[in-house]
Order: C-alpha cells, then structure tokens, then sequence
C-alpha cells in the first residue's frame, strides 16, 4: 500500500532522479514537475528501470501558474513537495544574475503560493553549504555565522531559506532547508547520474569525463592552499545517501513532527583533498588520471566540511558511503553514458 504521495519539483535532474528512485523504495508515490531545462525525457524511463516503479511526469515550469495549478488539481493527494526545481552554475549566475533571480526566487515563492491555494502543507528545499563561504571554524554546523553570498546563485540559496522560514510562520506551511554539500557519485545501477550539459565545472563529472577520454586532463585548481597535500578540501557525499535524507526529512513533516522551520546540513563530516580524490578514483577505476596543477580558480575556499550530528540525531540519518564508492559508481555511470551516446548516435537520435 502506498504511504502517500510525494511531489518532485525537478525530478529528472541529478538529486531529483536519485530521490525519486529513494521515495520509491520508501513506498511513496511520485508525481514529477521539470521543465526539462537541465534534464532530458528519458530519466524518466531510467527512474523506472531503476526503482521498478514509475512516477507521473509532466514536462511543466514550475512558473507556469495555469499548468501547473493543473497538476496538482489532477493530484489532490499530494501531501509534500520537494523542491529541486532551480539552476545551479554558479559562473553563469555571475553573467546572468536576472535568470537566476527568476527562476530560484520566483519559482519558490510560486510554489508556495500554490502550496496555500492547494492545501499542501510540507516543503522540502535545496539549499547549499555555499550559505557558509569560507567560515572560521571547522567543522560547519548549522550555528555556524552565514557569510555574504559570492554569487547570485549563493544569494538565492540565502534569500531562499528566508522567504521558506518567513511563509512558515504563517502556520499554513512547513518547511525544512537541506543545506547540501559536496553531492557526487550516481545510483550504483549506473542508469541515473549527472550529466552536465556542456563541459563541467565541478570536479567530479570532469575526472569521469577525462577518464573516459573526452577531456585532455583535469585541472587541479590551486596546489598552494594550507592543507596537507596543497589542494582544497570539500565535504563530498554520495548523491544515494543525499536522496536517503530527503526521504527520512519528509517522513518527519509528515509525521508532525520538528519544528515549523528547520535546516539541517547535509554532508558526510569528513573532508578530501582534489588529490584524494583523485587517488579513490584512480584506485577504483584502475586508470591512471591525466592533470596537472593550474591557479587556484577565482572564488574558491581552502577548506570546507560539515558537521552533520543534527541529522544523525534528529532524523536518524547518517552519510554510509565512502569517497571510493562514489568515484567507482561516478565512473560506472560515465560508462554507461558513453555506450547509450553510442547508440543513440547510431540511430541518429540525440
Ligand atoms: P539539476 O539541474 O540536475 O536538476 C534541477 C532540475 O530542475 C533539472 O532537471 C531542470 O530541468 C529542472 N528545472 C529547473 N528550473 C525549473 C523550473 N522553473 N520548472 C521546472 N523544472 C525546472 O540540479 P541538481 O544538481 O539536481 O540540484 C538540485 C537542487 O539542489 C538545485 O536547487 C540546486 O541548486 C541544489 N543544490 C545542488 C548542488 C549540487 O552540487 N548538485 C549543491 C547544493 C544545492
Ligand atoms: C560548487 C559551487 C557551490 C556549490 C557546490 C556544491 C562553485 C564556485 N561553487 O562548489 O556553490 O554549493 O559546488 O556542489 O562552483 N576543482 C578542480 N578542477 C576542476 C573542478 C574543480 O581542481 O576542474 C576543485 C575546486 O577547486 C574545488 C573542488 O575541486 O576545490 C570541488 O570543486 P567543485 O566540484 O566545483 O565544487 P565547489 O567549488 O566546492
């Protein structure tokens, strides 16, 4: 028997998707929103191969005030909302800051109008350690002084988790913010994963992408920083474990439990060094990794990882797989990419 239905904002994207398959195997029902930006059609067959269940897609912005008050007149059930539905390259916010406000502002606060006019009480949103910058002291909690945003895409996060905290105190909504670190890795199946459109900008996607040849070599963004090894320090988790938190977050709203508003960080609490990574994927994929070291890139921090004990404590959840499990199913997936491009170049399809 189902437990409930869930609404995804962005489901096809790379934490939707994963999350989707996660509800799934809690015994939910899904109803997906993505207006395919970022996305294609197809993960929605990938979700099913993958969970064994399929959710309703419907191919909507989240902007679209009459179509998507459709979907959730046709799904009046619906009993929360996770909220992925938002861009996220933090380069491009610099050179396009009105997009970024549009879509991660005014989608969210269309949503939660539509939340009131529907009757739907529980939010989930994606919120980023981005809130944090560089802080003083390690490891971050969720007390820990915010810094002011480097980048529109940061200050939407920001502005977010504000606009989210102000709605609930309205007493109509309920509200958690996930304040993601470092996510990476794919469903171990190797069917969903992250698939940058163009070429990436974050680390991971662009060690697989080298492994498998179609990048020369992966720069190393600064070998002079305070660490052990000279290369910057990120709190990296498994895109699974991420899309496990969401799932137990929910389960907690709908039980009525926690306050009106809560935030949580989400991260493993260990940090790894661009070379440690390298190593967990040279060591898991037996290849060996082009790259050199370049300049540090412009905006980056030494050193980042989280304090993650609230959510162990208040949601009994807690980060389980390794940085060589999250290079190994990175890789498995890049792979996968690679013979489905293969085919569907075939067929003349992509
Ligand atoms: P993603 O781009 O893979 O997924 C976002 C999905 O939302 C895409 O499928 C896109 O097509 C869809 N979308 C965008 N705008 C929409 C709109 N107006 N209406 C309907 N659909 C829309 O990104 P992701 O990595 O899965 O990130 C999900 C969320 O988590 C985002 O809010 C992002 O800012 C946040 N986040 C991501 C990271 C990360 O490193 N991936 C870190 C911290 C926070
Ligand atoms: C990025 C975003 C941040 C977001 C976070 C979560 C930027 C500036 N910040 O953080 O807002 O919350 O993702 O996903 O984009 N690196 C290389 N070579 C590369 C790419 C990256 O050495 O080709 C290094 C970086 O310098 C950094 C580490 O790898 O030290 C991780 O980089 P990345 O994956 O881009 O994530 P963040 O910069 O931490």
């Amino acid at each position: 028997m189902s437990r409930g239905k869930i609404l995804v904002t962005g489901g096809l994207g790379f934490i939707g998707s994963h999350t989707v398959v996660e509800l799934h195997k809690a015994g939910y029902d899904v109803v997906i929103v993505d207006n395919l930006d970022n996305s294609r059609p197809q993960v929605a067959e990938a979700i099913h191969l993958t969970s064994g269940q399929r959710a309703a897609f419907y191919p909507c912005d989240i902007r679209d005030r009459a179509a998507f008050s459709n979907v959730l007149a046709e799904h009046p059930d619906i009993k929360g909302i996770i909220h992925f539905a938002a861009y996220k390259a933090v380069g491009e916010s610099v050179d396009k800051p009105l997009k970024y406000y549009d879509n991660n502002i005014n989608g969210l606060v269309e949503l939660l109008k539509q939340m009131n006019e529907h009757g739907i009480r529980n939010m989930l949103f994606s919120s980023s350690c981005t809130v944090y910058g560089q802080p003083e002291k390690l490891p971050i909690s969720e007390n820990t002084p915010l810094q002011p945003a480097e980048s529109p895409y940061g200050n939407t996060k920001k502005i977010g988790e504000d606009i989210l905290r102000d709605a609930t105190f309205t007493g109509s909504i309920r509200g958690v913010a996930l304040r993601y670190f470092n996510p990476v890795g794919a469903h171990e199946k190797g069917l969903i994963g992250e698939l940058p459109i163009g070429v990436p900008q974050n680390l991971v996607p662009f060690v697989t992408q080298t492994a498998a040849g179609l990048r020369d070599q992966l720069r190393v963004f600064g070998n002079d920083y305070p660490t052990e090894d000279g290369t910057a320090i990120r709190d990296y988790i498994h895109v699974v474990d991420l899309a496990k938190v969401h799932v137990k977050a929910m389960e907690r709203m709908l039980d009525g439990e926690g306050p009106s508003y809560d935030i949580f960080n989400v991260g493993t609490g260990r940090g790894h060094s661009v070379l440690e990574v390298i190593q967990a994927f040279e060591r898991v994929s037996g290849k060996s990794l082009p790259y050199a070291f370049a300049d540090r890139r412009s905006g980056d921090v030494v050193e980042v990882y989280a304090d993650a004990t609230k959510a162990e404590r208040e949601l009994q959840w807690k980060a389980e797989k390794t940085i060589d499990d999250m290079m190994r199913d990175a890789w498995t997936f890049q792979q996968h990419i690679l013979n489905k491009t293969h085919i569907l170049n075939r067929n003349n399809n992509v």
